[in-house]
C-alpha cells in the first residue's frame, strides 16, 4: 500500500469519523490529558461503555492536576464497573507523577511516556500521535486485523505480530499521524468488522489483498489452540 492509501483513509476519516468526547472539536490536537484518560479507559474497554465514564471523570476532574489531587478512594468508587482496578491504580499513580515531576504536562515522546505507570507500547504510541501528532507505530487489535486483510498476512496470531507491526509501520504517514491512526481503529470499529465486514463502503478495498482473494473474514489467521 502506498502513502496516497493512507491519505485515502485520511479522506474517509474527516467525513466518517466517529465523534468522540476524547477527540479533537475544530482545535487542531485534543488535549493530552484528555487523550491519556480515555487511552486509559479504552484498554480492555470497548468504546460504548467507556465512554459515560470518561465523561464522568473530566466533568470531575478536568486536569490531570485535579485528578492527581483527588482522593484514591473517590477515583476507585468512580472507576468501579470498568473493571481492571490496575489500571486505576496505575491511573492514579500516573496521574500525580505527572503533576509532581512534570509540572501538569504530559511528555510528549514515546520514551518519555514509556517511563509512566500504566503506559506500555501501544498506549505511549497513541498519545505521541494523537495527542503530539508524533510519527508512532499504533497497533490495536483492531489495527491487527485492518492490517492483515490489507496485506493477506497468511502467519497466524500471536506469531504475526512482529510482521503486523511492520506492516503498519510501513503504512504510517508522518502527517496526520494521530488521524491516520484513528481512521485505522474506526476502521476497524466500523467497516472492517471481525464478522461479515462492509468491504462496499471501505475506501481501501481497490487495494485490499484479502478482499481480493474473496475470503476477508478469513484474516487475521489464529493459532490453533
Ligand atoms: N480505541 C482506543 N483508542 C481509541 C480512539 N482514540 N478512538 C477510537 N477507538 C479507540
Amino acid at each position: 500500500m502506498s502513502v496516497d492509501a493512507s491519505v485515502q483513509l485520511i479522506h474517509w476519516y474527516d467525513s466518517n469519523a466517529r465523534v468522540l468526547p476524547w477527540r479533537a472539536r475544530g482545535e487542531e490536537r485534543p488535549d493530552p490529558y484528555r487523550v491519556w484518560l480515555s487511552e486509559i479507559m479504552l484498554q480492555q474497554t470497548t468504546v460504548a461503555h467507556a465512554r459515560p465514564y470518561f465523561e464522568a471523570f473530566t466533568r470531575r476532574w478536568p486536569s490531570v492536576e485535579s485528578l492527581a489531587a483527588a482522593d484514591d478512594s473517590e477515583i476507585m468508587a468512580a472507576w468501579a464497573g470498568l473493571g481492571y482496578y490496575a489500571r486505576a491504580r496505575n491511573l492514579i499513580g500516573c496521574a500525580r507523577k505527572v503533576a509532581d515531576e512534570h509540572d501538569g504536562r504530559f511528555p510528549d515522546s514515546e520514551t518519555g511516556l514509556l517511563k509512566l505507570p500504566g503506559i506500555g507500547r501501544y498506549t505511549a504510541a497513541a498519545i505521541a500521535a494523537i495527542a503530539f501528532g508524533r510519527r508512532a507505530v499504533v497497533v490495536d487489535a483492531n489495527v491487527e486485523r485492518v492490517v492483515s486483510r490489507l496485506f493477506a498476512v497468511e502467519e497466524a496470531l500471536p506469531g504475526a505480530r512482529p510482521r503486523l507491526y511492520a506492516l503498519a509501520d510501513a503504512i504510517t504517514p508522518v502527517e496526520r499521524c494521530g488521524d491516520f491512526a484513528q481512521a485505522m481503529m474506526d476502521l476497524g470499529a466500523t467497516l472492517c468488522t471481525p464478522r461479515a465486514p462492509s468491504c462496499d463502503a471501505c475506501p481501501l478495498a481497490d487495494r485490499c489483498d484479502a478482499r481480493r482473494e474473496g475470503e476477508p473474514e478469513r484474516y487475521p489467521l489464529k493459532a490453533a489452540k
